[in-house]
């Protein structure tokens, strides 16, 4: 896979060794990249340096064998396809959703920026509540891009991002995780991650849209805060061993590309059948909350809008366009 972004050398040595997973010879990079053998061995320790693990055999070369976590080059050469072109790492920030965000409306990045924290002091959940963001364990990102969509179908975004979310953790631990309208990532009824979507947008268009993705990788249950225990989870805690937080971004940024790409070219079908296939929401008994009041009613469908459709126990259809549900 190769990256778009114009790659440095260290990358594009990374690039080489990492794509052929097997060893490659000192002479084929040198030739390969129009630099000296002297050249390409200074690139391999200035690699090893930063927390590469690069294998070195006398006949055979350089084999790959792992990358320091959230490594600004490993990431973008293993993100393929053309919507993402910059990523930006940070090792703390208040909120990557209002850093990127004020960056974007600055014009300081344009769509297409990723920008991930390892850790965050001020990290924002849906409905006003606090995202805990502890550092060297969990993923924080936010996805910039400006999306060719009517603001009328903003609560696609929603649903391409719990899909996306969703798709990628399933393929990189293997477990079953669902989606909890409208775009909570669960395993077993239980929080693994979470959505926030931010946006700017014109009567007739979506200028900006600021994707939040916080996801609890690492975490052991005492990093946790106490009130948030018995409702969260994380991937570690589900499959028992570490996860490495390389491999879920590039997926779950491959994964967004090629479900948004589906969004343009097919239109909605293909995106709600999917949250439907990963939903833990429909078909069950749910209570909404609804600012003062709160009604009950079994989860029926999504419809074409995102908007939850509930028959109500009068036997009445609602819909609910935003809001909290707790599965009963
Ligand atoms: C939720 O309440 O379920 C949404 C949580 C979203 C958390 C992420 S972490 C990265 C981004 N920055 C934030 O401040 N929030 C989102």
């Amino acid at each position: 896979m190769q990256s778009h972004s114009p790659l440095i050398m260290s990358d594009k040595v990374l690039n080489m060794l990492n794509n052929k997973g097997s060893f490659v010879s000192g002479q084929e990079i040198s030739t390969s990249l129009g630099i000296t053998r002297a050249a390409v061995w200074k690139k391999i320790q200035g690699l090893r340096n930063r927390g590469f693990v690069i294998d070195a055999a006398p006949s055979k070369g350089y084999r790959f064998i792992s990358a320091p976590e959230l490594a600004k080059d490993y990431l973008l050469a293993g993100v393929s396809g053309s919507l993402w072109k910059e990523l930006l790492v940070h090792t703390s920030v208040e909120s990557t959703n209002d850093l990127a965000m004020s960056l974007a409306v600055g014009g300081g990045i344009a769509p297409g920026t990723v920008l991930i924290a390892d850790q965050q002091t001020k990290g924002k959940g849906r409905l006003g509540r606090k995202w805990a963001s502890p550092g060297g364990m969990n993923i924080y990102m936010s996805l910039v891009i400006r999306p060719e969509l009517a603001p009328g179908d903003i609560t696609m975004l929603t649903i391409l991002a719990a899909v996306a979310g969703a798709s990628a953790l399933r393929l990189v631990c293997n477990i079953p995780v669902e989606i909890k309208w409208p775009n909570d990532l669960t395993f077993s009824d239980k929080k693994l991650g979470g959505i926030l979507i931010e946006v700017r947008a014109d009567p007739d268009r979506i200028n900006l849209a600021v994707i939040g993705v916080g996801i609890n990788v690492n975490m052991a249950a005492r990093d946790f805060p106490e009130e948030i225990r018995g409702a969260a989870v994380s991937l570690m805690q589900v499959t028992g061993k570490r996860q490495s937080r390389n491999d879920i971004i590039i997926r779950l940024l491959t994964e967004f590309e090629r479900w948004y790409g589906l969004l343009i070219t097919e239109g909605k079908r293909p995106l709600l059948d999917a949250w439907r296939k990963y939903s833990s929401t429909l078909g069950r008994r749910v209570m909404v909350a609804l600012g003062e009041t709160s009604i009950s009613g079994i989860a029926e469908d999504i419809d074409d809008n995102g908007m939850l459709v509930l028959k109500t126990q009068s036997g009445q259809q609602r819909k609910i366009s935003a809001g909290d549900i707790s599965l009963c």
